[in-house]
């Protein structure tokens, strides 16, 4: 494919909101006018320095950030290759890099005097934080939830009960987080009038996939901050997990520019790229799914497939439009794992390190598994742990002891 390069990769998307091919805004005409008021409101609140003292304020005092970048000496040791380093954005206050997005976009309804919260959750961490922020500055919440991640993350259902939202349980489609999304949006259609939708990843009409990045993207720039004054230089390599793709485009975005810096993205590849996966770039091909144009699963009709993946952040039939276009201007090399290997790099973490990661950055570690052993000990690695497994225990437990599978 014969794709001309831009002179930064940082600088899109265009004023409609496209990346190259991808992005845009295919919404219901109900939706136009909030999505330009939406529009106007993020434009203006970049610019007030108000604004960003206040998120500044949260995001130290009630976040917890800056996050660690922490050198992690035993799976370094053990992979026999580059120096690797977790950025720990599942020490941020809820346990994910949610809540960074989260912090952004309540702060925006509040501005815009909305005061319902609509959000729709996979794995529950972006419906955990939702509801905790709603319940910081007292605002009605609903969280879409398919019901098979009702049942696989019980622990934050219940969290979510605690912190005084409603969790919907939603029953159509697989029942999973394009189901949730398809309800969210019909909500939102029905009160428009009240209704703040926030969106959890770098998906859906344009702005939502810009602001979602803009607020992710203090992963990068602490990263790279971070980065100099412990190395002294660039780290040489990004790696993260893509459900949507917040936690891999936060991390991303700043090192766009930075020719030096080889940056992987990592699907889930379910039970292997030729059964049940959920990796849209490595099997998919573009079409339009909730407001943007992207690489999607579909069949050769153009129906949506069902995804699957182990981890319930990572079980979405789409990609970020603007992963879409790194990946066709060749930008990031989007890699996939499978459950098995997640699985497994799931207890070398917890084993090595002290630290049990989510199951959808067990994803990005077991890359690094593969990655690191290949590359020199003066090979600077970054993976971003996007969420801790507290969540996940239940289930890992019950495979690991033979359970269900
Ligand atoms: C811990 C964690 N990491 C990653 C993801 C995937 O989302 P994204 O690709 O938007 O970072 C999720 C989604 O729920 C998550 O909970």
């Amino acid at each position: 494919m014969n794709i001309a390069k831009p002179n930064s990769y940082r600088s899109g998307p265009d004023d409609r909101g496209h990346f190259g091919n991808f992005g845009g805004r295919f919404v219901a005409e109900t939706l136009m006018p909030l999505i330009l008021d939406l529009e106007k409101a993020y434009t203006a609140a970049k610019a007030d320095p108000a604004f960003q003292g206040a998120m500044n304020g949260y995001l130290k005092n009630y976040v917890g950030r800056p996050s660690p970048l922490y050198f992690a000496e035993r799976l370094t040791e053990h992979l026999g290759g580059a120096k690797i380093y977790l950025k720990r954005e599942e020490l941020n206050h809820t346990g994910s890099h949610k809540v960074n997005n989260v912090l952004g976009q309540i702060m925006l309804a509040r501005r815009m005097g909305k005061k319902r919260i609509i959000a729709e959750t996979g794995a529950g961490q972006h419906g955990v934080a939702t509801a905790t922020l709603c319940a910081r500055f007292g605002l009605e919440c609903v969280v879409y939830m398919g019901a098979v991640d009702v049942e696989r993350q019980q622990p934050n259902v219940i969290r979510m009960e605690m912190l005084g939202a409603k969790v919907v349980p939603v029953q159509s489609g697989t029942r999973t987080l394009k189901d949730a999304m398809n309800e969210a949006l019909r909500d939102w259609v029905t009160n428009v009038h009240n209704t703040f939708y926030c969106i959890g990843t770098v998906a859906g009409p344009h702005p939502y996939p810009t602001l979602v990045r803009d607020f992710q993207s203090i992963i990068g720039n602490e990263t790279k901050t971070q980065m100099q004054e412990i190395e002294g230089r660039l780290p040489d390599s990004l790696v993260a997990c893509i459900g949507g793709g917040s936690n891999a485009m936060g991390l991303f975005h700043p090192f766009l520019d930075d020719p030096s810096v080889e940056i992987f993205g990592v699907e889930a590849a379910g039970h292997g790229l030729t059964q049940l996966h959920a990796a849209s770039i490595a099997g998919g091909r573009p079409g339009v799914l909730h407001g943007n144009r992207t690489y999607l699963l579909m069949d050769a009709d153009g129906q949506i497939q069902d995804a699957h993946s182990i981890s319930a952040g990572l079980d979405y039939p789409g990609i970020g439009p603007e992963h879409s276009w790194l990946h066709e201007v060749g930008r990031v090399n989007y890699l996939s794992a499978t459950d098995d290997e997640a699985l497994a790099a799931f207890q070398l973490l917890s084993k090595l390190e002290g630290i049990i990661p989510a199951l959808e950055p067990a994803h990005a570690i077991a890359k690094v598994m593969e990655l690191a052993p290949k590359r020199p000990r003066d090979h600077l690695m970054v993976v971003n742990l996007s969420g801790r497994g507290d969540k996940d225990v239940p289930q890992v437990g019950d495979i690991l002891r033979g359970k269900s599978k």
